[in-house]
């Protein structure tokens, strides 16, 4: 069997990340969603916004229906040859949300690679079917690189990252935020101002937990918090797991606080939100990550004496040991909100870019505003 698989990273464009950026982006937004740098703070502010109004809009069967002729005209590709569960499936309801038919290969066995058909030639193919390309992969930098490539096509289509080996996961990182926003702000927020504006995050302390050097959508998050001046960041992780000199740099340079823990006792009643991770072992060269004891990056029971009222319990899931399922009770738990969440940030990020935001927006101002 021929199989031409790239083994190594695919290495950033040589440009300067403002560069790279820029060829991410169309008209100052987001075209391809590929890096969490992309997204300014009035463009996660508006997402979080215009999540909120599908959410309303989808709750009715008439509202549902004008939802579902926005994009009938367009077709998504989910390219996913990583296991994923939620990020599949909230892609796909997103999709359905907004209208948009979808194709999808999960497993490389099964398309013309096996017949030595390289990886790019199958997405050029893709790009000719679709309108969309949605890639998840095991390779750190793949979608920029697919980005790079639609865009020298004569037909260039949006690429959107749905996790990239250890390097990003935007997408997630975006319904993390929206989840963050909601629930500091409260279910109802305030009617007095739009709902998504006020920095809430200005004065809260936010811990990431865990395998934070392999985890993504660590790396996303923290990028985008960065957005937020005042927000307070806390790196708790085995020392052999911490998170990346890059991510550090990047949070020094925005004049964002942070410190590095490796005990989550010590710190967990000075949380406003709590970001817990899995051991990322698959990306293990030899088993290192057995020899960790992971318990001091768990989230017990035993210690929700210790939380406050209003803590929020993050998790981007799957969770293994470190997050007991008997918090899940418990109202500081907002991991399956966040799944929920997922879904309409991901139809927003699709609106946005298939520039259907505006009826969104008129929809919701002519129906559901009083
Ligand atoms: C995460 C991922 O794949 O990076 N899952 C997800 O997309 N929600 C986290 C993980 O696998 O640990």
């Amino acid at each position: 069997m021929t199989q031409t698989l790239q083994s190594q990273p695919y290495a950033p464009p040589p440009t300067d990340s403002a560069h790279r950026v820029a060829a991410l982006n169309r008209n100052d937004k987001p075209f391809h969603v590929v890096l969490a740098q992309q997204f300014d703070r009035t463009t996660v502010d508006q997402l979080c916004q215009l999540a909120d109004m599908i959410r309303s809009i989808g709750g009715s069967r008439q509202g549902n229906q004008f939802l579902s002729t926005l994009l009938s005209h367009r077709r998504a590709m989910l390219y996913f040859i990583q296991p994923s569960t939620r990020t599949f499936l909230s892609f796909t309801s997103a999709c359905q949300i907004v209208g948009m038919r979808y194709g999808e290969v999960r497993d490389r066995s099964t398309s013309s690679e096996v017949k030595g058909e390289s990886e790019d030639d199958t997405i050029r193919t893709f790009s000719q079917y679709f309108d969309l390309i949605i890639v998840r992969h095991p390779m750190e930098g793949f979608a920029e690189h697919v980005a790079t490539m639609l865009n020298e096509m004569s037909r260039p289509i949006p690429v959107f990252n749905a996790g990239s080996g250890k390097d990003q996961h935007p997408t997630q990182a975006m319904l993390d935020i929206y989840t963050l926003y909601r629930s500091f702000l409260g279910p109802q927020g305030t009617r007095s101002e739009p709902r998504y504006s006020r920095n809430v995050f200005a004065g809260k302390t936010i811990a990431f937990v865990g395998d934070l050097k392999r985890g993504r959508t660590v790396r996303s998050l923290a990028y985008l918090l960065c957005r937020y001046p005042g927000v307070r960041l806390l790196f708790i992780s085995p020392p052999e797991l911490g998170i990346g000199e890059d991510i550090l740099d990047y949070v020094s340079r925005h004049g964002i606080e942070y410190e590095l823990g490796n005990d989550l006792r010590k710190h967990i009643g000075e949380c406003d939100a709590v970001y817990m991770t899995r051991l990322q072992d698959e990306h293990d060269v030899a088993g290192e990550s057995k020899k960790i004891d992971y318990y001091a990056y768990s989230l017990t029971y035993e210690m929700a004496g210790q939380f406050r009222p209003s803590l929020a319990i993050m998790h981007p899931l799957p969770r293994r040991h470190e997050l007991d399922p008997r918090l899940d009770a418990l109202p500081q738990a907002k991991y399956w909100a966040q799944v929920r969440n997922g879904m309409w940030m991901r139809a927003a990020l699709i609106a946005s870019v298939f520039n259907v935001d505006v009826a969104i927006r008129d929809h919701y101002q002519a129906y559901y505003t009083f």
